[in-house]
C-alpha cells in the first residue's frame, strides 16, 4: 500500500537577509509559518533499486535534481535499506513560488517513506538530512509557526500564530532564489554598509520577533513595545488578530522585495491591492512571487481575492496551519491519490 501525505506550503513573514558567508550561503533570519495549501506525496517501495518520480503538471523535473530524488537515496542508504522507491508528486503548488515547495515535497517524501518501510530515523538525523538536501527543509520537520536562522536551515518552534485568514497570489513568475540573492549582493556591496552592519539588522529582527510573538508589544507598561512601535493600538480586534499585529508592527519586512520588486513591478501592485483591501499584514514570500495577505476575517479574505481576480491575478483564500493541525492533517487516509 503506498503511503500518501500533504505537503504543506510554507509563507516567510520576515526575512532579513544578513552577510555573505564563506560558504557562499547568507546568514537570515526570517519567521516561516505553514499555511493549508499543499500538494500530495505518494510513495512506494518496491524491489529493484533506484528512485522513479512522477509529477501531474510538466516543468518539475524528474532526476536527481528533484530535491525528493535526492531525499530519497539518501534517506535510503542511512536507514540501510534497498529496493526501488517509487514518489508521485501532485502539484498544487506553484514552482519556484517561494512557498518552499520543492523542500516540503522532500520532508513529504520522507516521511512517506519511513512509514512504508515502518521504521523511523532519529530526529537529530532527520533534521541533519534534511538541511543537506535545502535550507528550507527543515521547518516541515516542526510546522506551525518557526523561527529560521543560519541559512534557514536552523529552526525553532516559536509561540504560534492562531490560524489566520490567508489570501495567497500566485502570480506565474518564476523566482530563482539564488538569483535573488545575487541581486541582494549587487544592491548591498558590504563595503557601503557601515552604517548599520548586517549582523546588528538580522539582531534586531530577532528582537522583534520575540517581543512582538510574546505578547510584549500590547501591554502598555513595556516600554519596549514603545520602543518598536511607538502605537499600541489593538483594541476592539481578536486574540489573534492582536498577535499577528504585535508581530508586523515591529516592522519586519522581506529584504527580497527591494530585488524583486523593482524587477516584477506588477507584484508590488499585488501587495498594495492586498493592503487597500485591509490586509493586517500583505508580503513577498520567501523570494517570491507569491504574494500573500493575512487578514481579520475569511469574509475580508475572500473579497480581497475576488479583487485581485478581477484584475488577472490567480489568488487563493487558505488559513495558517499551526502545529497541531499540521501534524494532524499530514497523512491522508483512504484510498491513495
Ligand atoms: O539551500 P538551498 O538549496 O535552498 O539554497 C539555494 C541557493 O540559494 C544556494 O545555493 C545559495 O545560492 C542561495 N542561498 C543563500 N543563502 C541562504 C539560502 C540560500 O545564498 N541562506
Amino acid at each position: 500500500m503506498p503511503t500518501t501525505v500533504r505537503s504543506f506550503a510554507k509563507i516567510n513573514i520576515g526575512l532579513c537577509i544578513g552577510a555573505r558567508r564563506r560558504d557562499g550561503f547568507h546568514e537570515l533570519r526570517t519567521v516561516y509559518q505553514t499555511i493549508g495549501l499543499h500538494d500530495r506525496v505518494t510513495v512506494a517501495v518496491g524491489s529493484g533499486a533506484g528512485v522513479e518520480l512522477r509529477c501531474n503538471i510538466p516543468g518539475v523535473p524528474l532526476d536527481s535534481t528533484n530535491t525528493c530524488w535526492r531525499m530519497a537515496e539518501l534517506a535510503m542508504a542511512r536507514l540501510g535499506r534497498s529496493g526501488r522507491v517509487r514518489i508521485a508528486i501532485e502539484k498544487e503548488l506553484p514552482v519556484q513560488g517561494g512557498v518552499g515547495g520543492a523542500s516540503s515535497n522532500a520532508v513529504a517524501s520522507l516521511l512517506a517513506l519511513e512509514r512504508e518501510l515502518q521504521i523511523e530515523l532519529p530526529l537529530p538525523e532527520k533534521f541533519r538530512l534534511a538541511a543537506e538536501v535545502g535550507s528550507d527543509l527543515p521547518l516541515f520537520l516542526i510546522g506551525g509557526t518557526v523561527l529560521g536562522v543560519g541559512r534557514g536551515e536552523e529552526v525553532y518552534p516559536l509561540p504560534e500564530l492562531p490560524p489566520t485568514a490567508c489570501v495567497l497570489a500566485t502570480p506565474g513568475i518564476p523566482v530563482s532564489t539564488p538569483q535573488a540573492f545575487a541581486g541582494w549582493d549587487r544592491e548591498h556591496d558590504p563595503a557601503k554598509l557601515t552604517a548599520f552592519p548586517p549582523s546588528d539588522r538580522i539582531n534586531v529582527f530577532g528582537s522583534a520577533v520575540f517581543l512582538g510573538l510574546n505578547g510584549f508589544l500590547s501591554r502598555p507598561d513595556q516600554a519596549a513595545g514603545r520602543f518598536f512601535s511607538g502605537v499600541l493600538a489593538t483594541e476592539g480586534r481578536g486574540r489573534a488578530e492582536t498577535q499577528l499585529l504585535d508581530l508586523v508592527r515591529t516592522g519586519i519586512a522581506n529584504d527580497f522585495e527591494e530585488v524583486v520588486f523593482p524587477q516584477h513591478p506588477e507584484l508590488a501592485q499585488v501587495k498594495r491591492t492586498l493592503e487597500a483591501e485591509g490586509a493586517d499584514y500583505a508580503s513577498l514570500s520567501g523570494s517570491g512571487s507569491t504574494i500573500y495577505g493575512l487578514f481579520g476575517s475569511r469574509g475580508a479574505a475572500e473579497k480581497a481575492a475576488a479583487s485581485l481576480q478581477a484584475q488577472g491575478t490567480r489568488a487563493q483564500v487558505t488559513t495558517t496551519v499551526t502545529r497541531k493541525q499540521y501534524w494532524e492533517q499530514l497523512l491522508v487516509t483512504g484510498p491513495a491519490c
